[in-house]
C-alpha cells in the first residue's frame, strides 16, 4: 500500500470513529478499515453496495476501484440514502468524515453532512450521485471517474 493511499484511509477510519460513527469491533484503525471502508467496482457507470452494511452504521464509505476520492453513503432516519464523493470543490484534496461533516485538510474548508459549505475557501457544494435501493442492495449513479 502507497504511503498516500495508506494515510487517506487511516484518517477516515480513525476520524469516524472519533466522530462516534458506530463502527462494532472497533479497536484500532487496522481491524476497523475493513468494516468501515467497502470498496467495489463501477460497472455501467453504477455502484453497488450491500444494504445490510448500514445495520451496524449509518454512515459507510466507498471506495469504487481506480478512483481516488471515495464516496460517503448516508442513511438517513427516513430509510433514504445520501451519496457525497468526498473530493473538495475548492482544489480537489480528498475530505475526511468529521462527526458533523467533511473537513479539508488542505486550506481548512468544511462541509456540512449534506455537503454544503460551511467554512471556505470552497464556495461550492460536494457533488451528490443519485442513489436508490434496489433488493439487497443499493445502487449509486456515478461517472466513470470523477
Ligand atoms: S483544497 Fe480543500 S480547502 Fe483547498
Amino acid at each position: 500500500m502507497h504511503r498516500r493511499q495508506f494515510l487517506k484511509s487511516s484518517c477516515n477510519i480513525c476520524i469516524l470513529g472519533a466522530a462516534g460513527f458506530a463502527l462494532p469491533g472497533l479497536t484500532g484503525c487496522s481491524s476497523a478499515s475493513s468494516l468501515a471502508v467497502y470498496k467495489t467496482g463501477v460497472v455501467n457507470k453504477r455502484l453497488q453496495v450491500p444494504v445490510n452494511l448500514f445495520s451496524s452504521s449509518a454512515v459507510q464509505i466507498v471506495r469504487p476501484a481506480g478512483w481516488y476520492y471515495d464516496i460517503a453513503v448516508e442513511k438517513k432516519e427516513n430509510n433514504t440514502y445520501k451519496a457525497l464523493l468526498m473530493q473538495c470543490t475548492h482544489q480537489s484534496n480528498q475530505l475526511t468524515v468529521t462527526g458533523s461533516g467533511f473537513t479539508c485538510s488542505l486550506h481548512g474548508s468544511q462541509f456540512d453532512k449534506d455537503g454544503n459549505v460551511r467554512k471556505g475557501p470552497a464556495e461550492e457544494a460536494l457533488t451528490h450521485y443519485k442513489v436508490y435501493k434496489q433488493n439487497d442492495y443499493l445502487i449509486i449513479e456515478v461517472p466513470t471517474t470523477p
